[in-house]
């Protein structure tokens, strides 16, 4: 008993709050969904994919606790009719989890051929989409006098040049200055703001960059666990939704304008100067 019994979190984690999940039909979005409602979360899955979306709720047999609504983020009216259903439908909004994202791979990574159109379509779902899933979930936290918590899924890739095409890059590194900015403005109602920023993870955006199969996902996982800093370890789903359900717990109660990279270390170490480091080594051992 004592000490250890009161510092486990075994508990269900969100019971009684309300969140919902954009880009929730598929990959992190999913886990998130599923995480959430086994930790006591009522959910609202928004996302364009219908057949996706519903046949979680189908599976889950939960209709008092989990919801699907058709909702492109990119849409002003979309965002605002899915908040306005987790109010009516479970009488408030805690947790605003923007996650729906896409990449376009099939244009080019190199600004002399990135065409105007790419970027402005990857930015308004990834960028304008969180930001609309922000203003109208502080449209309801605010007056409701909720102090519930913003989050977004950002990317590596916003901490680290070159891992993929610009306008994904751009898009990233938007939200995480959108982020901070928004907890900065609405700590004073008692409103966190934080991004998990995943590593690369076989989902079905990956699929952009040709990873379709399960052996090609797998090789995939594979080559990133290579060329990651944590060896021995693979990036899941699940390991960014479990970052996620952490931030969206009271146990990140004093934890705003965080960007929680989970990515094993990767962006913050120099495979360049760890090359040349093991060459200079080498050479070493070979004078000797
Ligand atoms: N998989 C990775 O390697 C990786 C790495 C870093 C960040 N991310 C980010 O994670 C988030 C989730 O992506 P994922 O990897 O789970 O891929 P995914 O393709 O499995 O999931 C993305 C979801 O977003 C939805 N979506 C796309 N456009 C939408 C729109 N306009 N409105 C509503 N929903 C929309 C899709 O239907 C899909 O369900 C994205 O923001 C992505 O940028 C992914």
């Amino acid at each position: 008993m004592g000490s250890c019994q009161q510092l486990s979190f075994s508990h269900k984690r969100l019971e009684g709050k309300v969140a919902i999940i954009t880009g929730g039909a598929s990959g992190i979005g999913e886990r998130a969904v599923r995480l959430f409602w086994s930790h006591g979360a009522k959910v609202i899955i928004a996302d364009i994919q219908d057949a996706l979306g519903q046949a979680i709720c189908d599976q889950l047999k939960d209709p008092q606790h989990v919801a699907y609504v058709h909702c492109d983020v990119s849409e002003e009216e979309d965002v605002r009719k899915a908040v306005d259903l987790a109010v009516e439908k479970f009488g408030r909004l805690d947790i605003m989890y923007n996650n729906a994202g896409v990449i376009d791979l099939a244009g080019t990574t190199s600004i002399l051929t990135l065409e105007k159109e790419v970027l402005e379509r990857t930015l308004r779902v990834n960028l304008v989409g969180a930001f609309l899933g922000t203003k109208h979930a502080a449209r309801v936290m605010v007056p409701l006098r909720i102090k519930g918590c913003i989050l977004f899924t950002g990317s590596a890739t916003a901490s680290i040049a070159c891992m993929t095409e610009h306008a994904y890059v751009a898009s990233k590194r938007g939200i995480l200055g959108l982020a901070q900015n928004v907890a900065a403005e609405l700590g004073r109602y008692g409103i966190r703001v934080n991004c998990v920023s995943p590593y690369a993870v076989a989902t079905n955006i990956t699929k952009a960059a040709g990873v379709v199969t399960d052996d090609e996902a797998a090789e995939l996982e594979s080559f990133m666990s290579d060329a990651g800093n944590l060896k021995g370890a693979v990036l899941k789903p699940e390991d960014v939704a479990r970052a996620a359900l952490f931030l969206a717990s009271d146990e990140a109660g004093y934890v705003s304008g965080l960007n929680l990279v989970v990515d094993g270390g990767f962006s913050i170490s120099n495979p360049s100067v760890t090359m040349k480091l093991s060459q200079l080594d080498e050479s070493t051992t070979l004078r000797h």
